[in-house]
C-alpha cells in the first residue's frame, strides 16, 4: 500500500525545483521542492530520526554525503540508489567502512567509472573493460 507521507525533494537546480513543484501541485501530491546544495550541508537538517531519507541516482559525493549523514542522524529508514561513483572530489575511492579503510585496495576514478558504463550500449572492448573493472574493484 502506498504511503501518503509528505515528501521534501532536495535539488540544486532551481528550474528543476520549480518544474517539480508545479507538477506536484497539478497532481495534488504533498511533495515540496527545496533548492539546496547538499554538499554544502544545506539539507542536513532535513534528515531526522523520523525521516525516510532517499537518494535516487545520487552521483558520487552526493550518496556518500547521505551515508555519512545517515550514520550521524540515524533516520528511521534509508534508501540509496547510488550512481556515477567517479564523480567525487577525492582522487581515489575512500571507503566508508572501517574494514574498507583498512584495505590496501586503491580504486581509481577510471576504474570507478567502469562500474556505470552501460553494457547494452558499449562495444566489446568497453564491455570487457567494464567486466575487468568489476573484477579489480570487487574481487568477483
Ligand atoms: C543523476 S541526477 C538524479 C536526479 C533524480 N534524483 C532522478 O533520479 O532522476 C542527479 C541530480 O543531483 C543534482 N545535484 C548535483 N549536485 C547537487 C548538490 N550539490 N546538491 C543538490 N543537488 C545536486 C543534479 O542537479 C541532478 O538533478
Amino acid at each position: 500500500m502506498a504511503k501518503k507521507a509528505p515528501v521534501t525533494s532536495i535539488e540544486w537546480q532551481q528550474t528543476l525545483c520549480q518544474t517539480g513543484q508545479a507538477e506536484a501541485l497539478k497532481r495534488q501530491i504533498t511533495q515540496s521542492f527545496k533548492q539546496a546544495d547538499v554538499l554544502a550541508g544545506e539539507a542536513d537538517d532535513d534528515i531526522n530520526a523520523s525521516s525516510h531519507a532517499i537518494a535516487l541516482h545520487a552521483c558520487g559525493d552526493l550518496h556518500l554525503h547521505l551515508i555519512k549523514q545517515a550514520v550521524e542522524k540515524q533516520p528511521a529508514e534509508v534508501t540509496i540508489s547510488p550512481c556515477c561513483y567517479h564523480l567525487t572530489r577525492q582522487s581515489t575511492y575512500l571507503p566508508c567502512s572501517k574494514l574498507g579503510q583498512k584495505s590496501s585496495l586503491k580504486i581509481s576514478k577510471q576504474v570507478l567509472k567502469l562500474a556505470v558504463s552501460k553494457q547494452a550500449t558499449s562495444g566489446k572492448r568497453q564491455a570487457r573493460l567494464s567486466e575487468l573493472g568489476s573484477i579489480m574493484a570487487f574481487g568477483l
